[in-house]
């Protein structure tokens, strides 16, 4: 099949939701992508969203995919799977929360987060009911999490939303303080807002929004559906703030490609569900948590959240002396593999456009700002090939752009 029949079938037969790049990609590997006309991009966007942080068709993921199919690939909840036990030993033994539920998204792991905070909110005959999230910031699509995602360009035609959700900018305490009352049963919060544009919180905003929902009796969920598992140079966001979560959001780089959720929280948390307050049909099924378990202990045993932070740092000088070139590069925000460039002009989609015949893959945010994900296993080399496209790009692009 080339580009032109899915174009066709696409238009046909799918709902018409997303917005397309021309471009059909047949096979990945590693930090490459090839089309149907066997063209290699680099994937600069790591599969799309920041879901293949090893890279495309990891060999371990890989095999570990091929061996489970021939063995089970689902057997439902009601039974015990080792692929879903070694999973779970292995994910809460790396992270502040000893619990996790299983799911398939990351708007479904916050989804459960939200469900079970309300639950945990209404211990003690005391009605904690609502939940405060940031203005900018992105929690997916399924109803709670659409509601608490603080962009109203995501919610409107579809009111009314979920009740009990409030929205305050992102680093501002002050308004953090004023938000979170004794009804408050949950703050949600991105350690660094990824979809609007890579702005991490700042230490005492993270440090005292901790301290706040301790005095107030809220828990404190941390989605790192985006930052988790390495992408910002350790392994989860929190442990460079020196505070802990307590729920713990995880997806994208999770499944290694496939398509896995977690909701992990501390114990005394965790205890609010009981058996039947939630579930979920292919939730830690048998092949994605073999995949699951491939991909985390990739990450761990080569120790690819060390090696982002230095990526990172080395994409870090890299736009640095792009902007020192460019006029049209204004600013710029690195954190290990998640980066973004403010371009003083809506020129994001022309860039993007021009980086992909170029041969590289890039995503935009908004019309003036693109976004780097490189995968966790990119060199300094792979990074230097990128910025050049991009260098030559800028350069081509009129200055009367910036006028
Ligand atoms: C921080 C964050 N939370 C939640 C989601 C939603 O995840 P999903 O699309 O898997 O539902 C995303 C997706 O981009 C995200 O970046």
């Amino acid at each position: 099949m080339k580009l032109a029949d899915a174009q066709r079938i696409d238009e046909e037969c799918l709902f018409t939701l997303y917005t397309r790049t021309p471009l059909m990609v047949t096979r990945g590997e590693g930090m490459y992508v090839w089309d149907d006309e066997e063209r290699r991009y680099l994937d600069f966007c790591s599969g799309g969203r920041a879901v293949n942080a090893l890279g495309h068709c990891h060999p371990r993921v890989t095999a570990a995919i091929r061996e489970q199919a021939g063995l089970l690939i689902h057997s439902s909840n009601d039974y015990y799977t080792e692929p879903q036990a070694k999973l779970a030993r292995l994910l809460t033994s790396h992270c502040a929360c000893p619990r996790v539920f299983l799911c398939n998204s990351g708007g479904e792991a916050n989804e459960a987060a939200i469900k079970l905070a309300r639950k945990h909110g209404k211990r003690d005959n005391v009605a904690r009911v609502e939940v405060v999230t940031a203005l900018k910031s992105f929690h997916g699509r399924t109803f709670a999490a659409m509601t608490a995602t603080g962009q109203p360009k995501y919610q409107q035609g579809f009111d009314p939303l979920v009740p009990g959700f409030s929205h305050v900018p992102y680093n501002d305490l002050a308004a953090m303080d004023d938000a979170v009352s004794d009804r408050t049963c949950a703050v949600m919060l991105e350690p660094v807002l990824g979809e609007s544009g890579v702005y991490p919180a700042t230490p005492e905003y993270l440090a005292g929004v901790r301290r706040l929902c301790d005095e107030r009796g809220a828990v404190l969920i941390l989605d790192e559906v985006q930052t988790g598992l390495g992408r910002t140079g350790t392994l989860f966001a929190y442990q460079q703030y020196g505070i802990e979560p307590d729920i713990l959001t995880l997806s994208k780089a999770l499944g290694g490609g496939t398509p896995v959720g977690a909701m992990l929280a501390k114990e005394t948390v965790a205890s609010a569900f009981q058996r039947g307050d939630h579930a979920t049909t292919f939730g830690g099924s048998a092949l994605v948590a073999a995949a699951a378990y491939a991909a985390i202990s990739t990450i761990i045993e080569e120790d690819l959240p060390a090696k982002a932070a230095a990526i990172g740092a080395y994409l870090r000088d890299g736009l640095a002396a792009l902007r020192a070139r460019h006029a049209l590069v204004t600013d710029f925000r690195v954190m290990g593999c998640m980066a973004a460039v403010d371009l003083g002009a809506p020129v994001a989609a022309e860039v993007k456009n021009r980086a992909q015949d170029a041969g590289l893959l890039i995503l935009t945010v908004g019309d003036g700002m693109l976004r780097l994900l490189p995968a966790l296993i990119c060199t300094p080399a792979q990074v230097d090939d990128a910025l050049a496209i991009l260098d030559r790009i800028l350069e081509a692009i009129p200055t009367a752009a910036l006028a």
